[in-house]
């Protein structure tokens, strides 16, 4: 059995800031509401005509993390996609990402778990490395979510909250046991698959059948629902729950932490999780201030830049925990 570790990360988001402010005078909202609410102040939105896409912001990202990670795209043997908001129905932005960076014939395949689809992703990647199958595996999270977005009052309570971008992290085999990713628990629970959720389009809303029942476009399937409240209590629950679980089966307990990236879900989810857990400040890395919520890129965005910020050293214990639509939950425990 091998053992698999991160050689290099990367991350990118579009150039377009989006403040509180800019998106009152698109809706009724307030800068105050949102910071209070969920500590964002701003979020990168891709803006018409600037090239980025789903893809083409995974390949940005894939790009600093292939040349961090020294490793060639050439031996790449995998490449794992994990996001929501895809640039076609069909087929994956794995695909589209192996022909934009010139990669042969390996095998790709997109990961639809939403906010925590890095984790599900990585621990894929993880799989495969671990019984030797592949060497080293691409792993992406990246969301366009300002083109599905309803910017009327109408989606104001989803809308100010999600945001733009791409983080990715080259996997490869550990040479030194012990050091890598130690163990990935990955859960979800389908009864509250529609708390969350994008109904269509879809083989169950297509959108001529969409415009024909809503006439008056009150009732839109085509933008995403979310039960807050709802959510927000499942995910401070199922984040504890998953740490624990993921250190206990390490022998490690929370003191053991270094830093503990959380999907950037919400300020307030990260601040009660850091709390329940009685983590310090330096334990603990936000930055969903400057993103907004990016789904299944936040957590390798927050985790390039707590790297590059020298957050994170050689032989520390980093913790990565996400909760999102499904629902779906999951930790990664990582040896640095
Ligand atoms: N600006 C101003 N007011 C807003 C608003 C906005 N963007 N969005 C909603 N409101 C209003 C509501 O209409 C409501 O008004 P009312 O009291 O007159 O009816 C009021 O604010 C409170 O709405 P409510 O939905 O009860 O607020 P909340 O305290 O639950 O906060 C969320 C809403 C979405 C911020 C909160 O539920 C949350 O963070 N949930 C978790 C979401 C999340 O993390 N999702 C990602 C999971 S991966």
């Amino acid at each position: 059995m091998y053992q698999s570790k991160i050689a290099g990360l990367g991350s990118y988001v579009p150039e377009n800031v989006v403040t509180n402010d800019d998106l009152s005078k698109l809706m009724d909202t307030n800068d105050a509401w949102i910071q209070e609410r969920t500590g964002i102040k701003e979020r990168r939105h891709i803006k018409k005509g600037d090239g980025n896409t789903t893809a083409v912001m995974g390949v940005k990202a894939a790009k600093i993390a292939l040349e961090r990670s020294k490793i060639s795209k050439d031996d790449i043997d995998l490449i794992v996609f994990a996001t929501l908001s895809p640039d076609l129905y069909f087929p994956g932005c794995g695909v589209q990402v192996q022909e934009m960076l010139d990669i042969d014939t390996c095998p790709a395949l997109d990961v639809r778990n939403q906010c925590s689809g890095f984790i599900y992703a990585l621990s894929v990647a993880d799989q495969f490395i671990k019984t030797g199958m592949y060497k080293n595996v691409l792993v992406i999270g990246s969301e366009n979510h300002s083109g599905g977005l309803d910017f009327t009052d109408r989606g104001r309570s989803v809308s100010v909250i999600f945001g733009d971008g791409a983080g990715a992290a080259v996997l490869t085999r550990s040479n030194h046991i012990g050091q890598g990713i130690l163990s990935t628990h990955l859960h979800s629970e389908g009864k509250h698959a529609m708390e969350l959720s994008l109904k269509g389009p879809s083989t169950l809303h297509w959108v001529p059948e969409i415009i024909a029942e809503n006439p008056q476009g009150d009732d839109i399937p085509y933008y995403p629902y979310m039960n807050g409240q709802f959510v927000f209590k499942n995910a401070i629950e199922r984040f504890s729950e998953v740490i624990h679980e993921g250190l206990t089966a390490n022998g490690l307990e929370v003191k053991d932490i270094n830093m503990l990236i959380p999907h950037q879900a919400n300020l307030r989810i990260s601040q009660f999780i850091q709390k329940k857990l009685d983590l310090s400040d330096d334990q603990v890395f936000n930055n969903i201030q400057k993103y907004g919520n990016t789904t299944a890129a936040s957590i390798p965005i927050a985790l390039t830049e707590a790297w590059e910020q020298g957050k994170i050293k050689e032989g520390d214990l980093v913790v990565l925990a996400a909760f999102g639509s499904g629902f779906t939950w999951g930790s990664a425990i990582i040896e640095w």
